[in-house]
């Protein structure tokens, strides 16, 4: 069977702005794949190529081996997409919304209702069904763009940031709703730049920034890849802790982020650590903080593109 989504060397430039330069994917059926990335990498415009919104420059992209340019209506009616932005649904019912959307993917009339009453069972907004969208919440808002997506019964789920902006316990209730789809067998793309939310809901995971694939693979491997343990340094004195530690034997990489901190990458931090505050104190060297984690997805990024999601990512 034909990989669920697949792209090869897609691109795509705004003017003199490369936003995807030659990106390859493979989701196969049934993964939850985490596209992960920082603000401006490039997600919701492989997504719009994806859904047939936006036409690639060069390239190709297939879904359910149905090539996005050349069979849009068969890509169309295999994929299911809920916008990065909440859709403005204006002063109609929950219901009345999920109805009209059935009507605008050409569901047999007749069957709407059950259709419409089932996705909004599906996220849990059956309850609400009958109160008007602006009464919503944030939250509930997004679990009806939800329900929208689900609709068509789509082999193919598209998410761009489902849950940003929500509070935690919406967060929760979308991140429910991807574990249900996915014990039922579903593949679902899923943008973010929440790294815990990809490690927690996804089997594979590629890191894409500048429009490009850093790296990708399930989020154990990419972990274990960068290392066992990951020490942490504060220090007034960064460049020169480098310097004087880089060349252990301990050391696997180091790296300086953007608040200044080091990011040891070692085999084990229990020989790390003692050898950190040693070496500080032969040197001089002030530390003012030293901890120590197992890898995350934060220090696969950081290892591979010298950067911190987590900052770049909460950067207004
Ligand atoms: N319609 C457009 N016209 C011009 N430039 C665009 C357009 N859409 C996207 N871009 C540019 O393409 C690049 C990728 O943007 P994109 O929206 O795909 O990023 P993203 O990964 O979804 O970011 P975010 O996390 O902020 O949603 C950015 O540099 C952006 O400015
Ligand atoms: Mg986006």
């Amino acid at each position: 069977m034909s990989p669920a989504i697949e792209t090869v060397a897609l691109r795509k430039t705004f003017g003199d702005n490369v936003a995807i330069d030659a990106l390859d994917l493979s989701v196969e059926r049934g993964d939850v794949f985490g596209l992960l990335g920082p603000n401006g990498a490039g997600k919701t415009t492989t997504i719009r190529m994806l859904t047939t919104l936006l036409a690639p420059d060069s390239g190709a992209a297939r879904v359910c081996g149905f090539d996005v340019s050349a069979q849009p209506s068969e890509v169309r009616q295999r994929i299911g997409y809920v916008m990065q932005r909440v859709a403005y649904r204006g002063l109609l019912t929950g219901r009345e919304c999920v109805e009209i959307e059935a009507a605008l993917y050409h569901l047999p009339r007749r069957e709407i209702p059950v259709l419409a009453e089932a996705a909004l069972d599906a996220v849990g907004m059956l309850p609400h069904a009958d109160r008007r969208w602006t009464t919503y919440s944030g939250g509930m808002q997004k679990r009806l763009d939800l329900a929208c997506g689900l609709l068509h019964s789509p082999e193919v789920l598209v998410l761009d940031e489902p849950s940003l902006g929500l509070d935690v316990q919406s967060r929760h209730n979308v991140w429910e709703f991807v574990a249900d789809r996915r014990l039922g067998g579903a593949t679902i793309l899923l943008a973010t730049n929440y790294l815990d939310e990809a490690d927690r809901l996804c089997n594979k995971v590629a890191i894409i920034d500048h429009g490009r694939v850093v790296v990708q693979g399930s989020p154990s491997e990419l972990k274990r890849s960068v290392g066992a343990d990951v020490v942490e340094v504060a220090t007034r004195e960064p460049e020169r802790l480098r310097r004087v530690i880089e060349t252990e034997r301990w050391v696997k990489k180091i790296v300086i982020g953007e608040l200044g901190d080091l990011h040891i990458f070692v085999e084990d931090a229990a020989v790390a650590l003692p050898a950190v505050m040693r070496i500080g104190l032969e040197h001089g060297i002030g530390l003012e903080r030293v901890t120590y984690s197992q890898p995350s997805l934060d220090d696969v990024f950081l290892l591979h593109t010298g950067r911190e999601l987590r900052e770049v990512a909460m950067a207004p």
